[in-house]
């Protein structure tokens, strides 16, 4: 079951329209200052997201995701390996709460009661089994997931179907860069679940990168 809370909606819904642009003009500083545009789908982050991590503004985007969601009662950070893991980090060290990585290799090691869930991405072309312990998301529990990029939201179904198989509860979703011209952000308002995502990108080209805000 999820918690598609009125309030928590509503409160996230006037900070998307105010604070978070005060918070996270660090956010779009480092994208313009630091990102690359490959294409009109595709923003390089990997100065500071996703190959190489900038820790301070990790820890920022961190208490700007916790400060949001502390009321939720989250129990849980859930991300995916690899480039979600630094942003849910510090999230997860701000609430006091254990992160949970789902996992996109299959191991030898990696066995016992597992939940699993086909993922197709669009921008990578590829598809993998998105896969958990059952044992790392506890029936009954709230979770917070919380991921690098949001495009077509295939990941964040995944991890939606997860929390579902598990029994949990989400209560948000917290997403350091939307590419909001892709489909993924309005599937997801469809479902009535409280999105947060920091930096919302709603063009990008050669003539540059415009954001909404
Ligand atoms: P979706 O989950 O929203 O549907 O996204 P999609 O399938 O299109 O892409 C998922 C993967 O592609 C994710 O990486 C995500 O970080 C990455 N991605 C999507 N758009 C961009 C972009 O504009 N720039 C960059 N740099 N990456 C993008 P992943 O497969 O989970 O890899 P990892 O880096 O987390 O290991």
């Amino acid at each position: 079951m999820d918690c598609y809370e009125p309030v928590l909606n509503a409160f996230i819904l006037l900070y998307n329209a105010k604070e978070r642009r005060i918070a996270m003009k660090e956010l779009q500083e480092a994208i313009l200052t630091r990102g690359k545009v490959i294409n009109q789908d595709v923003l390089l982050v990997d100065t500071f997201l996703n190959h190489q991590v900038d820790p301070a503004l990790m820890h920022n985007i961190g208490e700007t995701f916790a400060s949001f969601f502390r009321n939720g009662g989250v129990q849980r950070i859930l991300t995916i390996e690899s480039s979600g893991i630094a942003p849910a980090a510090f999230t997860a060290y701000e609430l006091g709460v254990p992160l949970v990585i789902m996992k996109k290799q299959i191991s030898k090691i990696l066995t016992g009661d597992l939940m699993q869930t086909t993922v197709r991405s669009f921008t990578k072309g590829t598809e993998y089994q998105l896969t958990v312990k059952r044992d790392f998301l506890p029936a009954g529990e709230r979770v917070l997931f919380i991921d690098d990029y949001l495009a077509s939201g295939e990941a964040a179904f995944g991890a939606i179907n997860l929390v579902r198989e598990a029994n949990a509860t989400l209560c948000g979703i917290g997403i350091v860069i939307e590419k909001s011209f892709q489909s993924g952000r309005a599937r997801l308002d469809e479902l009535g679940i409280p999105v947060l995502s920091l930096a919302r990108v709603s063009h990008m080209g050669a003539d540059g990168i415009e954001f909404i805000d």
